[in-house]
């Protein structure tokens, strides 16, 4: 008797095929495969979950139940020639280990466990822009592109492609920069910022335009003058530019992360601003 058991336990033990593993995504549906040979004319199919076997769906004698368990009512769609179990509007609960058992018309029985993850889908980008007054026939735009994801990778791309941009990456990935000199004379240029995680990628995309008005800032008044100042100041104090408005924009808008950023775009002008230097 004992013996008999033993040797029923083993059995069924050998019969547990595989253990699959199944991502759905938050909200969306997930199908769990049954694993049943397409050939096979089921006669019983039984989902349970697995901790403790507790029944979802079953299908016995022609008679299908998909409303055995509270968590999965109205979720649940049994296809009874494959065995495969869907279930609909995914939550974060159903992310467990399933099994399910099912037997063909000739009495043979199968037993396999389905292991479903849920993650959430990436959430679009956001990004923030800031745009400076016309200076030297152009403005400068700062674009910051972040998401509520984690662990994503951001890139930037910008068309056409002969506009001059500067990236920076905050170190930590939480958001990237780029900065970018847009010429008045080319219009509807477009900067897309994707985020990316492992196979799923989501992208974002603006296209800014030069624009003479300033917003007010709460700034004083001696940071921002008028744009007309501002640009005859470019030859007269070189450098100074960047200070008179440019940071001032931008720094209302993106506050601290921007500072390295910007340390890095004064370095990279330097050059061209003394050629304007000695040329005025
Ligand atoms: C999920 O299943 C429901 C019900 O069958 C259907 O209405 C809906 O369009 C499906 N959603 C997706 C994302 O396939
Ligand atoms: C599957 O089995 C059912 C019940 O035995 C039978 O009525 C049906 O014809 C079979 N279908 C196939 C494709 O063998
Ligand atoms: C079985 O486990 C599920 C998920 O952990 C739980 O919601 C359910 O109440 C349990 N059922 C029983 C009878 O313990
Ligand atoms: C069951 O799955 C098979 C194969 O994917 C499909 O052809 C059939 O239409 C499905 N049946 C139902 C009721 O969804
Ligand atoms: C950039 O490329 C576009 C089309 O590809 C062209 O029309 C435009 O003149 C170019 N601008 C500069 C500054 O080279
Ligand atoms: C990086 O993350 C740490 C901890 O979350 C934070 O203290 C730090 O300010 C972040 N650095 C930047 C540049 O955002
Ligand atoms: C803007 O573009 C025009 C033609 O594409 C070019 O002649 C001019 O020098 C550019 N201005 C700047 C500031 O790059
Ligand atoms: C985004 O995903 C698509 C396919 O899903 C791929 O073709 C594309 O190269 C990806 N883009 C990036 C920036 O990873």
């Amino acid at each position: 008797m004992r013996l008999q058991l033993i040797c029923i336990t083993i059995l069924q033990v050998a019969m547990v095929e595989s253990l699959k593993e199944v991502s759905g995504y938050l909200g969306d549906n997930v199908t769990l495969p049954s694993g049943a040979d397409t050939s096979w004319n089921l006669s019983k199919i039984e989902w349970s979950i697995f901790p403790n076997n507790t029944w979802i769906a079953t299908y016995r004698k022609g008679k299908e139940s998909i409303e055995r368990f509270y968590r999965y009512k109205g979720r649940l769609t049994l296809n009874t020639t494959t065995g495969d179990l869907t279930i609909h509007n995914l939550n974060r609960k159903d992310a467990m280990d399933y099994s399910v058992d099912f037997d063909n018309v000739q009495g043979q029985n199968i037993v396999n466990k389905v292991k479903l993850t849920v993650t959430e889908r990436l959430q679009k980008p956001t990004i923030e822009t800031a745009i400076s007054g016309l200076t030297n026939g152009g403005c400068w735009v700062m674009l910051q592109c972040s998401s509520t994801d984690q662990d994503v990778d951001f890139t930037w791309q910008v068309k056409p492609p002969n506009v001059t941009v500067l990236n920076t990456q905050d170190p930590n990935g939480s958001s990237a920069v780029q900065v970018a000199f847009l010429n008045t004379t080319q219009s509807g240029v477009e900067f897309t910022c994707t985020s990316s995680r492992q196979k799923e990628n989501i992208s974002h995309s603006v296209s800014p335009k030069c624009s003479v008005s300033i917003k007010p800032s709460p700034t004083p008044a001696a940071l921002t003058p008028p744009p007309e100042r501002c640009r005859s100041g470019v030859a007269v104090f070189g450098g100074v530019v960047l200070g008179c408005l440019l940071s001032a924009v931008v720094m209302c808008v993106f506050g601290d992360k921007i500072i390295k950023a910007w340390d890095i775009i004064k370095g990279k002008l330097r050059p061209s601003n003394n050629t304007a230097e000695t040329e005025g």
